[in-house]
């Protein structure tokens, strides 16, 4: 099994210590590779916001740099753990530079045989933020985000029960998480279930308005009006018929809107 970190942190400090924590513990579980991405050393460029990525396709990026070698390693992995601390009661810079690069995957979802662990550290507060944050974008990405574990790790000496109290918290999250890598994707929640309609009904309208989205979602069968979720797994039946009138208005509406800009 392959995991990959994706370190957030300009350094090897509290957050890569945690990781290399999960990282032990999941080990002496059983045969699991881990490789380090260290964002600070990664060469990815800023987003110049140009909508490049989202018209035309990821590979027109006018930057030529790492990306795609970055989106190759996520591919190669079995499951990803965002990792990053709390920096202005968010994630770092880093990530967030890393995410913006890959916005394309919001619209062009593509990892959903992975797993992702969030995990961040913080002096005090932002973990909320961080985790809400991260779950959306690794979950629009298409990740199964299992479990999220965050630790406080203030600059003084923490006592030895708060360090006991996160030691146990980074093996939990390593026992779940490395169990979840050896089972099958789970059925998708409503907010998934919501999500996947509504994309459906924008790219589907939108058809050579957003022509990379249109033919990425016209090839993979999603447009399809049988398809009720990115890949074969159980939809919840009641989700999908949420999902499916959720859909059917915003068409109407994006019809409408399209009708009063040809105007
Ligand atoms: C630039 C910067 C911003 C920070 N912002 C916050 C913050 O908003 N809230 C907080 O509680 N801690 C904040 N911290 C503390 C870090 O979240 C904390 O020390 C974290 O464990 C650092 O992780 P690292 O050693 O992996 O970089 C900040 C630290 C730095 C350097």
């Amino acid at each position: 099994m392959k995991v990959l970190v994706i370190m957030g942190s300009p350094r090897k400090g509290n957050t890569y210590r945690a990781a290399k924590k999960i990282e032990e513990s999941m080990r002496s579980m059983g045969n699991v590779e881990f490789e380090y991405l260290m964002l600070k050393d990664a060469d990815l460029s800023q987003c110049s916001g140009c909508f490049v990525c989202f018209i035309k396709g990821e590979n027109h990026c006018p930057h030529k740099d790492d990306a795609s070698v970055i989106e190759q390693k996520m591919h190669a992995a079995d499951g990803v753990i965002f990792a990053t601390p709390v920096y202005g009661m968010n994630v770092s810079a880093l990530m967030k530079t890393f995410i913006d690069r890959f916005s394309y995957i919001f619209h062009r979802p593509r990892f959903f045989d992975k797993k992702a662990l969030l995990l961040s550290t913080t002096g005090a507060l932002g973990l909320k933020e961080v985790f809400d944050y991260l779950k959306l974008v690794a979950g629009v990405w298409g990740f199964e985000v299992v479990h999220s574990v965050g630790l406080v790790t203030p600059p003084m000496q923490i006592s030895n029960k708060k360090e006991q109290e996160n030691n146990q918290k980074l093996e939990k999250a390593a026992f779940v998480f490395y169990n979840a890598l050896q089972k099958k994707r789970r059925s998708p929640g409503l907010r998934d279930v919501f999500i996947f309609h509504a994309q459906k009904a924008s790219f589907g309208e939108l058809g050579q308005n957003s022509p990379a989205d249109y033919t990425y979602w016209k090839e993979k069968g999603w447009l399809s009006p049988k398809a009720k979720y990115y890949v074969d797994v159980r939809v919840n039946p009641v989700y999908n018929a949420i999902g499916w009138i959720s859909e059917q208005m915003l068409k109407r509406k994006m019809r409408k809107d399209l009708v009063e800009l040809q105007k």
